[in-house]
């Protein structure tokens, strides 16, 4: 929440600024609309400002209205691929001209709306041909159709390149380990690209004008095209320091432990301590429903009418994950405070808590929630091991584990905060990374879980939904089991 001093001036842009309309509109047939790929956010606010000043109408966000959306440097195929988007999202809008921006230039030169021509049309010349051969479809041009931010793309768990995106990933890793960030996002971003390709690679010319294909990512595929095996991926992935970060990485602390200022040791000991957990992995397989039953309960009794929504890795779609993350809130804003500790309190008493580690919440100093990074918000929360009950399967009781200890994370955040700790929450990190930088970029505003705040306005936006948050951005929605970035 900002003071009330800013909290006033605070608006929402959906609502507010729908339409940009002149003092005088000159031209009522027209409404145009300037979609923003490739066009930067002030390019589009200069843009917008010299159409109200020649009398034209210019709606900011995408409508049944639009006669004529007008973009820049964009293909033809990335402009009718922005279309259909569109279209799922609008079903029933006409489909108005897709025109490039010399339209515009010319319209605006000449003081009125230039008739459309052919040259100005952004259409894919000719319906694409099928190939001859059925059995060996010629992929589509992937560089048309790949935006270079992940939240501008859909990237589904299952994909078609899992081989090569995993390769990538373990030099990521590695790089990680060694403290080079730099050269961690260039082998992830890599390899998200890959995941959100709809057809496999097979041939390196298929990379050609890919985004994040810099030398040594394209010259790890090409070793595994041609050879099936990268030297330099086998080398890590046999090597001692990959292998001992690795297990470390697994029994450790993760990122959400790691800042809560808990010892290396203590997880460790704790994980090691636990016969049923000895398991491969110490992954959660399907366990995170029976899980969620049972911290709701708990959440209901202690406080009627908040909610637990599953967010983190399994509301991708991940069938398993190293913890399970929940995130509390009730409507009434207000009422979730003290929630925390009473649901802890039954859990203990039902003997289900191995650990916990109680953070307060930092949520008082509001002028500094816009400064909140991606991994440290200041939400009240709550890391915990839990004994999970498994139910009894075969003839034999004493044969299996009567429980399994389940690392779990149960995250309070206040109503109206709510759909931006759900989307920050969700991941998957990189996703989250780059919906971050892409705010930051190309829009100038700043995102993290507990809002999207306007730097130079000093606003933050308020919504009701994921979906808001989307809209606010100019970015198509996407659902969760799409941000598998
Ligand atoms: P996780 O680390 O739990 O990842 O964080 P995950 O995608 O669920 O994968 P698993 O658990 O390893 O299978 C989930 C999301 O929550 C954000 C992360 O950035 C990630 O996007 N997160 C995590 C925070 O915002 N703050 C934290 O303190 C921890
Ligand atoms: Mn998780």
């Amino acid at each position: 929440m900002l003071p009330k001093r800013r909290r006033a001036r605070a608006r929402s842009p959906g609502a507010a600024a729908a339409c940009s309309t002149p003092s005088s509109v000159l031209f009522p047939d027209v409404a145009i609309y300037l979609a923003e790929p490739r066009m930067g956010r002030s390019r589009r606010s200069f843009l917008t400002r010299l159409a109200l000043s020649k009398g034209f109408r210019v709606l900011d966000v995408y409508s049944s209205e639009v006669t004529h959306v007008v973009m820049e440097q964009t293909s033809a195929e990335e402009a009718v691929c922005w279309q259909e988007q569109e279209a799922t999202l609008h079903p029933g809008c006409p489909c108005p001209a897709l025109l490039d921006i010399t339209w515009f230039t010319e319209s605006m030169a000449a003081g009125q709306p230039v008739p459309v021509e052919g040259r100005h049309r952004l259409e894919v010349p000719e319906p694409r041909k099928r190939p001859p051969n059925p059995v060996a479809p010629a992929p589509a041009p992937a560089a048309a159709v790949m935006p270079a931010y992940a939240c501008q793309r859909s990237t589904p768990l299952m994909h078609h390149n899992s081989s090569l995106s995993e390769a990538l990933e373990t030099l990521a890793e590695a790089a990680g380990f060694e403290g080079s960030e730099g050269r961690l996002l260039s082998f992830r971003r890599a390899a998200s690209v890959l995941k959100a390709l709809p057809w496999p690679v097979t041939e390196l010319s298929q990379l050609q004008g890919l985004p994040h294909f810099g030398e040594h990512s394209t010259s790890v595929i090409q070793e595994l095209l041609e050879r099936g095996v990268c030297e330099e991926v086998e080398r890590v992935r046999c090597s001692e320091r990959y292998r001992t970060m690795k297990v470390r990485r697994r029994v450790g602390p993760g990122r959400a432990t790691a800042h809560m200022g808990m010892r290396q040791g203590t997880l460790t000991q704790l994980w090691g301590q636990r016969r049923s957990l000895q398991d491969d992995k110490c992954q959660v397989e399907t366990n995170a429903e029976a899980l969620q039953q049972l911290v709701e309960a708990t959440v209901r009794q202690a406080l009627p009418g908040a909610t637990v929504t599953l967010t983190g890795g399994f509301r991708r779609g991940k069938p398993q994950g190293h913890d399970v993350d929940f995130l509390i809130t009730h409507p009434e804003e207000g009422r979730e405070a003290g929630l925390l500790p009473s649901v802890l309190r039954q859990l203990q008493s039902q003997d289900l808590v191995l650990y916990h580690q109680h953070q307060r919440s930092r949520l008082g100093d509001p002028s500094r929630l816009a400064q909140q990074s991606h991994t440290m918000d200041a939400f009240e929360r709550s890391l915990c091991i839990l004994r999970l009950p498994l139910p009894s399967k075969g003839a034999d009781p004493e044969s299996q584990p009567a429980w399994k200890a389940v690392r779990v994370d149960l995250v309070v955040t206040p109503w109206s905060q709510f759909p931006f700790a759900l989307l920050g929450w969700t991941g998957s990190q990189l996703f989250e990374r780059e919906l971050r930088r892409f705010s930051r970029k190309e829009k100038g505003l700043c995102l993290n879980s507990h809002g999207l705040f306007d730097p130079e306005q000093r606003t933050c936006f308020h919504v009701a939904s994921e979906e808001d948050i989307f809209r606010h951005l100019g970015l198509t929605y996407l659902p969760p089991e799409q941000r598998n970035a």
